[in-house]
């Protein structure tokens, strides 16, 4: 293994640049040549491949996003796009391919590195990084970006619910994270907000309004004044658009307590963002970044392919899958196909972590309303 080049791709996430850093210096201590990729997919289409040196990734360790820039390229869907991009680095003799993103992102690896698609061509082995703040990757405890952005969700909470406090309010909190409500799970946990809306629920429209409804009319009750503002996370994977969502509580909300003054009774959104998938990496993603492209180099340069590099599962990872890898106790090398099809599961709510997380979450529901 001589040259490895390296990408970003997808939605950036905070700590992919200390994984830049970490697989440039790893690599060239161990005598290859690193490249790193510029704009993802796309840059490679392009041939945007520039040389990394110890001196290039001096310092990225604490900036967000990734110095290399990231693209979606729906293109690498098709083919004959691919079969460029293979062309690409067989041109400039790379022979590994370390790719930081997420499930799209690593779904575009395992095609590039297809050995029917390569057929006769240069051969290419790819690791993948789990980089995306959603955390919707199987077999993985943490992808990078997550903590960082679980930070900035409760820095931003807790801003809210100073003024929700003051004034008595309810407020609905929307995050994202795609189709997956992990964030909004745990974000909700950690900011102690009385509802959190997640897509792996699967409930209706009239359900999400009821529940909303009567844990504004349960907490209103309470005496004490500070205990009475209402903080609700909804995940950006909940199908009911966050102003519907508004408009229908507060029709309701008139409904049931006819005597009270509209404007006092009115909640309030906030729509997150991008704010969360910006700033500084966290310690916890600049270690993880690292620690997972050290990985990724090593198994590169002994030959393996065709596998993820995963912080912690948190399940269990089934023989067949992985195990964990000789570099670092804390990071598994699985199996890539397996990680992506087992991922569908968990983003469709069907996984036993997809399960295991949505029951646990209804299953405090109740103690949060006391
Ligand atoms: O996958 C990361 C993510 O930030 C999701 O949470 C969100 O749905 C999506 O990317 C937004 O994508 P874009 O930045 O392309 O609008």
């Amino acid at each position: 293994m001589k040259r490895i080049a390296v990408l970003t791709s997808g939605g950036d996430a905070p700590g992919m640049n200390a994984a830049i850093r970490a697989a440039t210096l790893i690599g060239r201590a161990a005598g290859a040549d690193i490249l790193g990729i510029e704009r993802g997919y796309k840059g490679l289409l392009e041939d945007a491949l520039v040389p990394l040196a110890p001196g290039d990734v001096q310092g990225i360790l604490r900036e967000g996003g990734t110095i290399l820039g990231s693209a979606r390229c729906k293109e690498f869907h098709h083919r004959e796009v691919r079969d460029k991009a293979r062309e690409n680095l067989s041109k400039r003799e790379v022979d590994g391919l370390i790719v930081i993103g997420g499930n799209g992102s690593l779904t575009g690896a395992l095609h590039l590195a297809n050995p029917d698609e390569i057929g006769s061509g240069r051969p290419l082995k790819v690791i993948g990084i789990p980089a995306s703040i959603d955390n919707d990757l199987a077999y993985s405890g943490l992808s990078i970006g997550v903590d960082t952005a679980m930070n900035t969700i409760v820095e931003a909470c807790d801003k809210i619910a100073d003024t929700a406090t003051a004034h008595d309010r309810t407020f609905i909190i929307e995050v994202m994270g795609r189709d997956c409500g992990y964030l909004a799970m745990t974000s909700a946990i950690a900011v102690g907000a009385d509802l959190a809306l997640f897509p792996e629920a699967g409930k209706s429209e009239d359900k999400i309004v009821d529940q909303i409804v009567n844990t504004i009319l349960a907490i209103r009750k309470r005496q004490s004044k500070r205990a009475r503002r209402v903080l609700i996370i909804k995940a950006e994977g909940v199908a009911v658009p966050v102003e519907r969502m508004k408009t229908l509580v507060d029709a309701k909300l008139r409904e049931r307590t006819p005597d009270a003054e509209p404007s006092t009774i009115e909640t309030r959104v906030t729509v997150l963002g991008h704010v969360v998938r910006g700033g500084r990496p966290s310690a916890l993603d600049r270690l993880i970044g690292s620690r997972l492209a050290n990985v990724a180099v090593r198994a590169l340069l002994k030959g393996q392919t065709h596998k993820m590099a995963a912080w912690m599962s948190q399940v269990e990872v089934p023989a067949t899958v992985g195990a964990r890898s000789p570099f670092d106790p804390h990071v598994w090398l699985v199996d890539l196909q397996a990680v992506l099809a087992e991922t569908e599961n968990l983003i469709a709510g069907k996984s036993p972590l997809a399960r295991w997380r949505a029951g646990a979450f209804e299953e405090i529901e109740d103690a949060l309303l006391q």
